[in-house]
């Protein structure tokens, strides 16, 4: 079966559209994205052939030293998405839309879009919130603009919510069904469900046309989506469950950090090939 994003890549196709999120659906090829909040990351995970990178507001925790997303502004994300935009060719850009920026009706949540579009060159947005943000996703999504939506554990609620909590178990399965379809048909190209039984998750992901994204949702979804910092191991202390850790960086850039001190105290840096000579 041929990879219809990758036979996109090979094709000279300049960078990954919505409509390449649909094929893959169709196809039956998972979807692989990744969080970034600068351009080096971005670049990297771009050539690895990434597909959908989030400017996700989880740089609330990770880039700006909050301990919940709820602080993030629309400000605090426009230079992080615009950095992520400018250095990708391929992958597909989605720019978080933070707490605050959308609830009140469509008008607020088109402005805030429309700042993203206009001033980071993302290629979408994602806000949380099933049936309670539908009437935003469809005036978004009428002006043009693609919305990758988000259920399940929406953390912009977690007081709300009563923290961390698993979604969508015994009867919280008719309303992620619900908030499945009410953002499917208010447009979305695209659905997160984060932290949800891997049962449910697959039954709104056959239930479904548009594809749906897994961030602790198993197996069974269109693609998956995680934290680049926690799947990096740059991340300290308690990560969930769900989360696979692909390399150790918090441990490689602890012993860079020794090694240089080290260096530094001992005379040993800067060597002579580090110095300019006269
Ligand atoms: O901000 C973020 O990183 C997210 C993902 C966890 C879905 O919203």
């Amino acid at each position: 079966m041929t990879d219809p994003i990758a036979a996109a890549a090979q094709a000279n196709l300049k960078r990954i559209r919505t409509r390449h999120f649909q094929n893959a659906k169709e196809n039956g090829i998972k979807i692989t994205g990744l969080t970034s909040y600068d351009q080096l990351t971005a670049s990297i995970f771009d050539a690895a052939g990434v597909d959908f990178l989030l400017v996700g507001d989880s740089a609330g925790n990770n880039v700006l030293g909050y301990d919940t997303t709820l602080p993030v502004s629309v400000d605090d994300l426009i230079p992080l998405a615009r950095a992520v935009a400018g250095a990708v060719s391929r992958a597909f850009v989605v720019a978080d839309m933070p707490f605050g920026s959308y609830e009140t009706g469509p008008d607020e949540a088109l402005h805030t879009a429309f700042r993203f579009m206009k001033e980071t060159n993302a290629h979408a947005v994602k806000l949380e919130g099933g049936v309670r943000s539908a009437e935003q996703i469809r005036r978004i999504v009428s002006a043009g603009i693609p919305v990758m939506a988000h259920i399940g554990f929406t953390p912009q609620s977690e007081h709300g919510l009563g923290g961390h909590m698993i979604q969508g178990r015994g009867s919280g399965a008719e309303q992620l069904l619900a908030d499945a379809h009410a953002v499917e048909d208010a447009g979305a190209f695209a659905v997160v469900l984060e932290m949800v039984p891997s049962l449910i998750a697959g039954r709104v992901t056959e239930e479904l046309r548009i594809p749906t994204i897994g961030v602790g949702a198993g197996p069974h979804v269109d693609g998956q989506l995680l934290v680049w910092t926690d799947w990096a191991g740059l991340t300290t202390g308690r990560i969930p469950t769900f989360v696979k850790r692909y390399a150790n960086l918090s441990g490689v850039l602890t012993d860079a950090a020794k090694a240089y001190i080290e260096d530094v105290t001992t005379e040993r840096y800067p060597a002579p090939e580090h110095e300019y000579k006269d």
